[in-house]
């Protein structure tokens, strides 16, 4: 075992709150993904997040604290919205966008004037905010543009040789498997919820609370606007071996047709989606949910994309899965590891 890795029990939670007081970096087991914590109120060693992931520029960073109250006291403005929805959906996989305190340093939110607030609910997060008794700023623990971790050796994997990294919780592996829904509340803009990273909590679940616009930035506006939310760049969650995202079976079969000779990997909802007509022994099939239940799916996602990549294949192909629920945060996943 690494020696930087812990099962999380009551020393290990301890000696990591230790750390982030002394400014220094801890991996922690969120229900999401994997997260990379650092004092959120200490400049310095949000610096050492963005260092040690290797960001190529700054970007913000979502703020986790224990209490709806700790949200409130990181901004200067809280809707009432705000309020329904931390009530309904706190603690759970939806970060909130709101404008940001003065306590709150600039480069946690890449100087924007506004700050991303999550309430995580593992019990490990809640036990590690509570112990540094402080908000913490935690990217997914992945080098930038990689795989998100949804296991504690995912994580020893791409980020312990570095010094800054003081400890790696082990919690097991995330429940939902894929990031928090990212939405902006408009100041004053009534019930608009502007959904700026599609993620673990559906938009479906939001839409009853008021309007929900998904903000899609094709990369020419990305790049004309400045990016509104780095979650949006298009790649991003990508696996070293190429990847093409098909729409349909129709498309699946025209790739599947291109890659005569290579080792192919194909990933799928599960072999239903797949159909009998494109299930072949010339490529390896890898399902994200046997019984074809989207939630399973997502908690599956990135663990079956590393070990596709890991595969030693030539090429990997993936279906899309349905457009509702978590298929949507899985699509839009699957649509950036595929861009190039
Ligand atoms: O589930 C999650 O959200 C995980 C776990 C660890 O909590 N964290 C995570 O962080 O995915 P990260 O850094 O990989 O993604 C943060 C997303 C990015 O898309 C970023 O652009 C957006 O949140 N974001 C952060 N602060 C923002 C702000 N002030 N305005 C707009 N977008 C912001
Ligand atoms: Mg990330």
């Amino acid at each position: 075992m690494h020696p930087k890795l812990h099962v999380a029990d009551d020393n290990a939670i301890d000696e990591a709150a230790r750390a982030i007081r002394a400014g220094r970096l801890v991996a922690f087991t969120t229900e999401t993904v994997y997260g990379l914590g650092a004092d959120a109120t200490n400049a310095q060693a949000v610096a050492r997040v963005f260092a040690a992931k290797r960001r190529p520029k700054m970007d913000p960073l979502i703020v986790h604290v224990g209490r709806i109250a700790e949200a409130r006291s990181l901004v200067t403005d809280w809707p009432p919205l705000a309020e329904r929805l931390a009530k309904v959906f706190w603690p759970g996989p939806l970060t909130m966008v709101l404008p940001k305190s003065d306590i709150v340093p600039d480069l946690v939110t890449s100087g924007l004037p506004s700050v991303a607030l999550r309430v995580p609910s593992h019990p490990l997060a809640q036990r590690l905010i509570r112990a540094s008794g402080c908000p913490i700023a935690a990217p997914s623990a992945n080098r930038f543009g990689r795989i998100s971790p949804t296991r504690a050796s995912h994580v020893v994997a791409e980020l312990a040789d570095q010094p800054d990294l003081a400890m790696v919780l082990d919690g097991g592996a995330c429940e939902h498997g894929v990031e928090s829904t990212v939405v902006r509340l408009g100041a004053g803009a009534g019930d608009v919820m502007h959904v700026l990273r599609l993620g673990g909590l559906p938009i479906e679940a939001l839409s009853e609370h008021g309007q929900v616009q998904v903000v899609r930035a094709s990369h020419d506006e990305t790049k004309a606007k400045g990016v509104a939310s780095p979650g949006m760049l298009e790649r991003h969650y990508a696996p070293a071996t190429q990847m093409t995202l098909a729409e349909d079976r129709e498309a699946l079969e025209r790739e599947l047709a291109v890659c005569q000779g290579q080792r192919v990997g194909v990933l799928c909802l599960n072999r239903d989606a797949l159909g009998e007509s494109l299930m072949s022994e010339k490529w390896e099939m890898f399902e994200l949910s046997r019984s074809g239940d989207l939630i399973e799916a997502a908690a599956n996602l990135f663990v079956t994309m590393r070990a596709m990549d890991a595969a030693g294949l030539g090429r990997l192909l993936a279906l899309s899965l349905p457009e509702r629920g978590l298929g949507r945060a899985i699509n839009d996943r699957l649509a950036r590891a595929s861009q190039r």
